[in-house]
């Protein structure tokens, strides 16, 4: 395949405002001509701080921004031959179809060669001819699929016609990059399913480059050539939606595209890894340590059902749920849920086992900056349950300006109640707020070292408790493997969140 030229390069651009918190952190990508390239992350992570930088409404606070090779980090918006769809369009609800889409090129001057009575030649700024905006519109009309409509007052057309009258106004100044910020995210479910294949077939039809938005998975799955994965202003991956999907890099692209399961594991041997209370044959790879910490993904589809005794790891059906081609499970697994799928009926409650063939395991270096435990829930005393143990946490965390009556429920600032008993949470602890100790007494929770490794100047441990929970924690102090030692976590330093809104747990 030719290699197609780069259109634009980011050059670890970096925006912070004048808060000084860090929205973009060093990111670098290559844009090639006509690609359709999809920045895919969470709310707040910086997206649209991005394309706003490119289409020159924001500058950087540092780095380069080239459009074929030349710095254009200091041009304004309206010489950049790139155009926008934003998220929230506004169109003039008093001007039809044509008119709105042939506004920007109505107030447009280009230049022209002109002869005086002289006979000298200058250049002009002239506006465009009726007969060159009646092409360029009829034109842009027919790409978005609006050509019958010309005529129609906006205010009565649907959602997605009026986004398609959005993307014409963009396009029929022909840029050469279209950057285009959820454009889709005001629509039904149906109008976006079929918008999505509809700007398809328009990338196609212009042949420019599209650089696209959006929290959507899904949407960035099925639209783009490359996907650009963002968490906290930065990069994650850089793939081609099946290297995203099929080979994450880390345990939060693999969260954030599709269904998985993750868990926490640990190598036992270099073919060998422990996870949800078996050990598992796994591919032999390189840079993997015995006892290192790995989180391994595992896609729902890869999880093979049989009966029990037959696989890895027995377990009962908890939930299915009909999916028309196949059934979708949850099965439990000690405390863990484990997704999976199956063209059999199987009832709830049935006891099954699962397998996953090796070369379906993913293993990944575990980022461990902090402890996280995904499968965490609060009890009736505001404790958080971390394996089997109960943490006394600051549950008022999860709400801003909420405080605890004296019965224990959590009082929100607008004076409603919420009861979070049993309410599943995401909890995180860093490493060094992990205090181990020989006095068994000390702790919220026991348990043995099962490894140490010396970083620099301190000890880094994996203390696994009796139900199979590992915590990691920093100390200077020097124990040995399988000596039990004592876990004490302080309220204020485990931080929680709701799996589910807050909403859920109203009780008055
Ligand atoms: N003009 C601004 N001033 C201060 N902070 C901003 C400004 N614009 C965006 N932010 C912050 O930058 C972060 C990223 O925002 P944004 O790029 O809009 O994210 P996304 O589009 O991924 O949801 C957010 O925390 C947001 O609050
Ligand atoms: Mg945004």
């Amino acid at each position: 395949m030719e290699e197609k030229a780069t259109i634009i390069s980011l050059k670890h651009v970096v925006k912070s405002f004048e808060d000084g918190v860090v929205v973009v952190d060093d990111f670098n990508l290559d844009v090639k001509e006509g690609e359709f390239i999809t920045i895919l992350g969470p709310s707040g992570c910086g997206k649209t701080t991005t394309l706003r930088m490119i289409a020159g409404f924001e500058l950087p606070s540092s780095g380069e921004i080239l459009l074929n090779g030349e710095d254009i980090s200091l041009l304004p918006p309206y010489k950049r031959p790139v155009n926008t769809v934003f998220q929230h369009y506004a169109l003039f609800p008093h001007l039809d179809v044509y008119d709105n889409v042939a506004f920007g090129l109505k107030l447009k001057k280009v230049p022209v060669e002109v002869t005086d009575k002289n006979g000298n030649k200058k250049i002009k700024m002239k506006h465009l001819s009726n007969k060159v905006i009646d092409e360029r519109v009829l034109r842009a009309l027919q790409i978005v699929d609006l050509d019958e409509m010309e005529d129609r007052d906006v205010s009565t057309l649907s959602g997605g016609q009026q986004q398609r009258v959005a993307i014409a106004r963009a396009i029929v100044n022909e840029p050469k990059v279209l950057l285009l910020d959820e454009p889709l995210s005001a629509l039904d479910h149906k109008m976006r399913k079929d918008m999505q294949v509809e700007l398809k077939e328009m990338h196609k039809k212009l042949g420019i480059t599209f650089f696209y938005v959006t929290h959507d998975q899904e949407e960035a799955l099925t639209m783009s050539d490359r996907i650009v994965i963002m968490r906290r202003g930065e990069i994650q991956q850089v793939g081609t939606p099946e290297e995203i999907y099929n080979e994450p890099v880390n345990a939060f692209v693999a969260d954030f595209i599709g269904e998985s399961n993750i868990y926490n594991g640990t190598m036992e041997r270099p073919d060998r890894v422990r996870f949800i209370g078996s050990v598992w044959k796994c591919p032999i790879e390189e840079g993997f340590q015995v006892n290192e910490k790995v989180d391994i993904v595992i896609r729902p589809e890869d999880v093979i059902l049989l009966p029990e005794n037959e696989g890895i790891a027995n377990g009962v059906i908890e939930s299915k749920i009909f999916k028309g081609v196949h059934y979708e499970y949850i099965v439990k697994v000690g405390k863990n849920e484990v997704l999976c799928r199956d063209t059999r009926n199987h009832e709830v409650g049935k006891a099954v086992s699962i397998r996953v063939e090796p070369d379906n395991l993913q293993l990944m270096h575990k980022d461990f900056t902090i402890n996280q435990y995904a499968d965490a829930i609060i009890d009736n005393n505001n404790n958080v349950i971390i394996g089997e143990d109960p943490f006394e946490v600051d549950v008022t965390q999860l709400l801003k300006g909420s405080t605890l009556d004296e019965q224990g429920y959590l009082i929100g600032p607008d004076g409603k109640k919420y009861d979070l008993k049993n309410a599943p949470v995401v909890a995180e602890v860093p490493l060094d707020k992990i205090t181990l100790s020989d006095d068994l007494s000390s702790g919220q929770s026991n348990g043995t070292i099962i490894s140490s490794v010396w970083i620099g100047d301190h000890w880094q441990y994996i203390v696994r408790t009796d139900d199979d929970e590992d915590f990691v924690a920093n100390s200077p102090y020097t124990w040995n493997v399988h000596d039990l030692v004592s876990i004490a976590i302080a309220k204020e330093d485990i931080a929680i969140r709701l799996k589910k809104g807050i909403e859920e747990y109203v009780i008055g």
